[in-house]
């Protein structure tokens, strides 16, 4: 199955695009049919170009006939430039099949490893990748927190510049992520005020003038969820996100991608804490189901609009 037969498109034109018009296109991570609606809602309704995340426990989760069976019913058009995007791939193998399956973009995470050792896989899947026109992401530098089942980090290390167009030049990668600050999950900061590294983003786009770079861990962490969640019987307390503003600020400095994947959890946990907890004699699980999409299609438009900046885009 090739990407081109399900309506998807690769992630080089977006990337162009959005580079010249200093937006982000957004990654929003879905898991199941509710998740993959809310988004394809979402960028049908802000006419947003949309990259669909599948990391490689979600795609364990849906399984590959299924994750498959459900893009193809979503009749995308190619139109609406959506790209299907391995999100944290661990290995050239799981690269190579999600290629085979379908998907149009894939990420090479092998950022723990040396960087000789993270070029050299990473150029091999760059170059498999490209044989079927699909556009290939990698990450120089560590950030903190759960990525993955596969790929647990604890620490994390900012992206050294020096570094980055030796990597580029060695594996002919499209897309570049980096660490700049941010992390993975909901417990990003201590504190309100703590800045995102700027200046190490200003060096790297510097010296990689018009390459897409991308940032991972990106969650706002909306405090009216937390309190949703909390107030319904959740135990989020302290749970904090990347500031709106520093994000907006990223967006015109060459960061392209920008990666959501906790926001949308949390608008799904919100509204169906929210939904069960006043509706106790409702066993129909379409009914918190259908509040929990509605909400995840808020959250993804209301980034769109106020983060990406990639609102009538395509
Ligand atoms: O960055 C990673 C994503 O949040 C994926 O998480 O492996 O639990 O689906 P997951
Ligand atoms: P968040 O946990 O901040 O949503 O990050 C998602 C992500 O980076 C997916 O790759
Ligand atoms: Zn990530």
């Amino acid at each position: 199955m090739t990407y081109t037969e399900l309506g998807l498109v690769n992630t080089n034109e977006m990337f162009r695009d959005a580079i010249a018009r200093n937006y982000a296109v957004p990654a929003f991570n879905f898991y199941n049919m509710e998740t993959l609606q809310s988004i394809l809602d979402a960028a049908r309704i802000t006419h947003s170009p949309v990259i669909l995340a599948v990391s490689e426990s979600a795609l364990k989760y849906m399984g590959t006939d299924m994750l498959t069976g459900m893009i193809r019913g979503a009749n995308i058009s190619p139109d609406y430039k959506i790209a299907l995007h391995l999100d944290h791939g661990t290995s050239f193998d799981a690269c190579a099949h999600a290629i085979e399956i379908g998907f149009s973009s894939v990420m090479i995470d092998a950022s723990k490893l040396p960087f000789d050792e993270n070029a050299e896989l990473s150029r091999r899947v760059a170059q498999h990748a490209h044989k079927y026109n699909v556009s290939v992401e990698a990450e120089l530098g560590v950030l903190a927190g759960i990525e993955d089942e596969n790929t647990q980090s604890d620490f994390s290390s900012y992206t050294n510049p020096a570094d980055v167009e030796k990597f580029v030049n060695a594996t002919g990668i499209d897309s570049l992520a980096i660490a700049i600050g941010t992390s993975h999950g909901a417990y990003k900061r201590k504190k309100e005020d703590e800045e995102l590294r700027f200046d190490i983003l200003a060096d790297v786009a510097t010296r990689l003038p018009g390459f897409p770079l991308v940032l991972h861990g990106a969650s706002n962490i909306p405090q009216k969820l937390i309190t949703t969640i909390n107030e319904f019987g959740g135990q989020l307390s302290g749970a904090r996100g990347i500031d709106e503003i520093q994000l907006r600020r990223a967006t015109k400095m060459n960061i392209c991608k920008i990666n959501v994947d906790s926001d949308l959890r949390l608008g799904f946990t919100a509204a169906a804490r929210k939904s069960l907890s006043e509706n106790p004699e409702n066993f129909n699980p379409r009914e918190f189901l259908s509040v929990a999409r509605q909400e995840m299609t808020k959250i993804c438009i209301d980034e769109i609009r106020n983060i990406m900046g990639s609102e009538d885009k395509i």
